[in-house]
């Protein structure tokens, strides 16, 4: 890593570390899509800005639309957030567009000429190289097909004395499969033209702080580690609530599901870090371990549990907004759940006992990601008349989204009479150490960076995505048996998911 530029400076008393990537050409296919317009191109400029894309670094986007290279920048140009600078300027003067059907081996002879030009005017003619697949999951195996037999994924081995990395590496979009046996087929079909250290399986929540931030939470602190357990812990819910409802991606959505949607991946994901052991190393190798070894410690879910534990809701006409049925590109009797509510256990010594709800919804009441730990009541109270029960019990709350931060409830004196205890609140928020005017990273900036630095720490390893297919088979078989309760749209989802904690005796 000698050519690499790494920064450690001191934050608050802590230590920054950021690594530069070397010289990089990065090919993203879906150049007019959604996620490309709203999120990686954004993101790559924050890069940019910030220094961390290597002045030689170049990006050509692919589409199949036809188009100049100028037209695609115009098109950058109007993208929000860009704004009109120098820098918006220099950046463009690295952006190229390439057109045509990406499963057509002409136009991939057409870009492997591009990508050898552009290497070519490099200083050592040579660089890493990041596909982004932000297309439909239908053209991934097409592409990398195309992508190997034109011979740009091949991994060079060193090539001068001062590149050591030249990578290949290939970003693959969720959804990663459609269920166990899609996810195998379309793995296999792709360890033919890649290995798995070429493989980068995105989950953009990874990305966040937040959630980055529970390891460092979890294993840099001395005082929380001693309580993460049974002894301490009752329960852990997971919210992942959103306002908007299917947008454009009904034809995606009507298919797949709410559980395929945000279970298969985010909220298992979220899962794992919350409650997995503490890896060897911070490396991408023994943290992807420890995830793994969480998933094989899910009780699997049978029939008779989730009769109990699973909840799904489909979202109807309130508040203003259309039901789910009244959507484009909804069937008017479709039966696919937009909301989910389920309860895990999971078997180790560390969690015996301990339930995790987990619950996401599509147009409810509230944006927003958060991951609440809720600890026992303490076991004895020596301010009677007040029992223990009476007393609200702790929670850590980590929130993703809408704005990134923790709070930790607790019980505190009120000033005044003798005894008067109330419930305190501490409250952190992210933004709240950021430098005027400084945004917090958007998640796709540390995953696009990370990819070009060979750091798979953050993307799911393929035994973690088989694992979770295979968590969720019984899910999605018992989901066919069943009809989604219906719900407003603007509400907090359905009663039932209410009663379904409440009967514990919890609340979400
Ligand atoms: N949008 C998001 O926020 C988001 C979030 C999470 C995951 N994702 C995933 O990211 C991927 C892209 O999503 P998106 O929302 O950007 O979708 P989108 O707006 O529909 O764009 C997808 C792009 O894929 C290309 N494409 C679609 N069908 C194709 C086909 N049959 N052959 C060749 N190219 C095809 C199109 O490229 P051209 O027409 O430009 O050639 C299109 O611009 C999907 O896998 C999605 O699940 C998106």
């Amino acid at each position: 890593m000698s050519e690499t530029i790494q920064t450690i400076s001191k934050w608050h008393g802590g230590f920054c570390i950021e690594v530069a990537p070397l010289p990089c050409l990065i090919v993203i296919f879906g150049a007019l899509g959604d996620l490309t317009g709203r999120k990686l191109l954004p993101s790559l400029y924050h890069l940019h800005q910030r220094g961390l894309l290597h002045e030689q670094s170049t990006l050509i986007a692919c589409g199949r639309q036809e188009m100049s290279h100028e037209q695609y920048r115009n098109y950058i140009r109007t993208l929000d957030g860009m704004g009109k600078t120098d820098q918006l300027e220099q950046f463009l003067s690295k952006v190229f567009y390439h057109a045509g059907d990406y499963t057509l081996p002409e136009t991939t002879a057409r870009l492997a000429t591009l990508v050898d030009d552009l290497e070519n005017k490099m200083e050592n003619q040579t660089s890493c190289r990041l596909f982004y697949l932000a297309t439909a999951p239908a053209v991934y195996l097409p592409i990398v097909e195309q992508l190997a037999n034109a011979g740009l994924t091949t991994e060079l081995s060193a090539v001068t004395e001062k590149i050591v990395y030249p990578w290949r590496n290939v970003i693959f979009e969720k959804p990663f499969g459609n269920d166990f046996a899609s996810a195998v087929e379309l793995e296999q079909g792709l360890l033919r033209y890649l290995t798995e250290k070429q493989i980068y399986r995105i989950d953009h929540y990874l990305g966040k702080e937040t959630v980055q931030n529970i390891l460092m939470f979890r294993f840099a602190n001395i005082l929380f580690e001693p309580v993460w357990n049974r002894n301490y812990i009752d329960s852990v819910t997971i919210t992942v609530s959103e306002t908007v409802g299917v947008e454009h991606r009904a034809g995606y959505f009507e298919k797949a599901g709410l559980l395929r949607d945000m279970f298969q991946n985010h909220m298992l994901e979220m899962l794992s870090l919350v409650a997995m052991e503490c890896p060897v190393s911070f490396s991408a190798d023994r943290i992807r371990d420890e995830k793994v070894r969480l998933l094989h410690s899910i009780r699997m879910p049978d029939q008779k549990t989730l009769e109990q534990n699973l909840i799904l809701g489909q979202y109807i006409a309130g508040n203003a907004m259309p039901g789910y049925r009244e959507e484009a590109g909804v069937a008017h009797d479709s039966n696919t759940e937009t909301f989910a509510a389920l309860k895990l256990y999971i078997d180790n010594s560390r969690w015996q006992g301990i339930p995790f709800y987990l619950r996401s919804g599509k147009r409810m009441k509230q944006k927003k990601s958060e991951i609440i730990i809720n600890f026992k009541h303490i076991p004895y109270s020596i301010f009677s008349p007040v029992k223990p029960e009476d007393l609200a019990q702790n929670r850590l709350i980590l929130t993703v989204q809408p704005e990134e931060g923790l709070a930790l409830d607790i019980i505190a004196k009120r000033p005044g009479p003798k005894l008067c205890m109330g419930d305190l609140t501490m409250n952190f928020k992210y933004s709240s150490i950021l430098d005027p005017g400084e945004n917090m990273p958007e998640a796709y900036e540390r995953l696009l960076l990370d990819c070009m630095l060979g750091d798979q720490t953050l993307f799911i390893r393929s035994d973690s995505v088989r694992l979770a297919w295979q968590l969720l088979a019984p899910v999605l078989e018992y989901k066919k048996q069943i009809t989604p309760f219906p719900y407003q749209a603007g509400t907090e989802g359905p009663i039932q998911a209410m009663e379904m904690i409440r009967r514990d005796g919890r609340t979400w």
